[in-house]
């Protein structure tokens, strides 16, 4: 029996292993308008009619702009190590250029110094696809100068937090920001151009490198710097030439595309060859793959469910099932010939299918390909039809068992040599689930979206016990 399948009983996890929560700045925050902030393209994008379910926005979202204290406090009760959050730019930079507004950036001094106070560790990303809408008006991602201004940003936030907040990433799924950004356009801003989500995934790219480097500059050495990517587990259907083709080609565009030149200073040849058609990828400037290959203190990685593809005929249209929203407009350039299949298995509220073999398998993979790089879960979770009972509680067994499961599946990585150091649930509270708005709720934290009370469910509970002791409940 191959040792990733060996049970690992009890579940027990390495003493410094971090136990924390992940949340995102538009997702909670709500405060749009407050302390300077000015519109990002999801403010713009949310109010467009027909761009998200039932018409969702942030502009209160969990409130969490006033509520942190409260919230803070909560995650101590939950004995959280650790809390990754992301900073909103046009919040510190409204117009994402020149100076910080202090107020914006006040609030996030003030979030930090509660969370030290309450001895969790803050995780910052500064990206969490959040664009300051001035900036997508003069191009947005397939504009080169927006990865310069992303790294003037990153520089403001480094020097403010620096001193205190050690755990930091550029991007969050870089992957979502070009392709569901700007080729299928069911995420902000709502572009439909395959040739302009390349530009952004390279400018992207460019800007991970920048920032890094410009967070380098002026924070203490001991910061550790990182990315969060959704690399995608992609499976093919069987064993045939045609679908592992169709494997690797969209293993190019989920992965390849960022980890090649982050991680390995290069994009694949064959991702040149699938998106020949769509670009000649001109705007890659010499010295770019030099300044993206920055070495990094670590990866994180988010997972949710694997990704299945058959070879297709290009002529057979149909539904594409790759769980990204519905749209006519495809979020893989050049791609016309690969199918989407669910995988089998239970689902979550998002068709989601739950598979934490896809977990262990994506962590030895960076294992294999980044080797000595500290590893985090960065993000993690499900969605499910959460409600509380007659007697206030929110019951959530299939959470429970999807956590179990995942967590399970790490600590079997880390037995099979994974260094993985940390994992983040996602998410803290019920939020803004982008395009599907208030509809889908990820939290281990149950969000009356009236009162906007707080009610840890019962896996909130769960994990925890799982923080505490550091081994998985029964
Ligand atoms: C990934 C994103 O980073 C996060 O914002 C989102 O809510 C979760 N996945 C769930 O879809």
């Amino acid at each position: 029996m191959p040792d990733s399948e060996k049970p690992v009983t009890p579940v027990t996890f390495p003493s410094a292993f971090l136990w924390g929560a992940a949340t995102s700045a538009y997702q909670i925050e709500g405060a749009v308008r407050e302390d300077g902030r000015t519109p990002s393209i999801w403010d713009t994008f949310s109010h467009t009619p027909g761009k998200t379910v039932d018409g969702d926005h942030g502009d209160i979202a969990v409130d969490h702009y006033h509520r942190y204290r409260e919230d803070v406090a909560l995650m101590a009760e939950l004995g959280l190590d650790a809390y990754r959050f992301s900073i909103s730019w046009p919040r510190v930079q409204p117009t994402g250029r020149g100076p910080a507004v202090q107020r914006g950036l006040d609030f996030y001094r003030r979030l930090v110094d509660e969370l030290l106070a309450h001895g969790i560790k803050p995780a910052i990303t500064l990206y969490h696809w959040d664009l300051p809408q001035e900036l997508e008006d003069a191009g947005g991602w397939p504009e080169r100068d927006t990865a310069y201004h992303f790294a003037e940003y990153a520089q403001i936030v480094g020097e403010a937090l620096g001193d205190r907040v050690e755990q930091w990433m550029t991007l969050n799924e870089p992957w979502c920001s070009a392709f569901l950004g700007y080729a299928s356009g069911v995420h902000a801003p709502g572009r439909t151009d395959p040739a302009a989500s390349l530009r952004a995934a390279h400018h992207l790219n460019l800007g991970h490198g920048l920032a890094a480097s410009a967070l380098r500059s002026v924070m203490p050495a001991r910061n550790s710097v990182a990315l969060a990517l959704n690399s995608a587990v992609v499976r093919p259907l069987t064993q045939s030439p045609e679908d592992l083709a169709a494997a690797r080609k969209i293993d190019d565009l989920a992965n390849g595309v960022f980890h090649g030149p982050i991680l390995h200073g290069a994009y694949p040849q064959s991702l040149f060859e699938t998106t020949k058609s769509v670009t000649d990828w001109s705007f890659v400037v010499d010295g770019d793959l030099a300044q993206i290959n920055q070495p990094l203190d670590a990866l994180g990685l988010n997972y949710y469910t694997p990704t299945l593809v058959s070879a297709a005929d290009p002529a057979a249209k149909g539904p594409r099932a790759d769980g990204h929203g519905a749209s006519e407009h495809s979020p893989w350039p050049g791609v016309d010939d690969v199918a989407f299949h669910q995988s089998p298995g239970e689902r979550t509220e998002m068709g989601w299918t739950v598979d934490p073999s896809g977990l262990h398998e994506l962590i030895m993979r960076y294992t294999e390909e980044a080797p000595g790089l500290p590893l985090y879960i960065t993000e993690n979770g499900a969605a499910y039809d959460d409600k509380p009972e007659s007697d206030g509680r929110v019951h959530d067994p299939e959470r429970i068992a999807y956590l179990h499961g995942h967590l399970s599946a790490v600590r079997r990585a880390i037995a099979d040599g994974a260094d993985v150091r940390g994992y983040f649930l996602w998410s803290l509270l019920d939020n803004f689930e982008w395009a599907y708005g208030y509809a889908k709720r990820f939290g281990a934290v149950y969000v009356d979206y009236v009162t906007l009370e707080r009610t840890p469910k019962s896996s909130a509970h769960w994990y925890a016990r799982a923080a505490r002791t550091g081994t998985l409940p029964e």
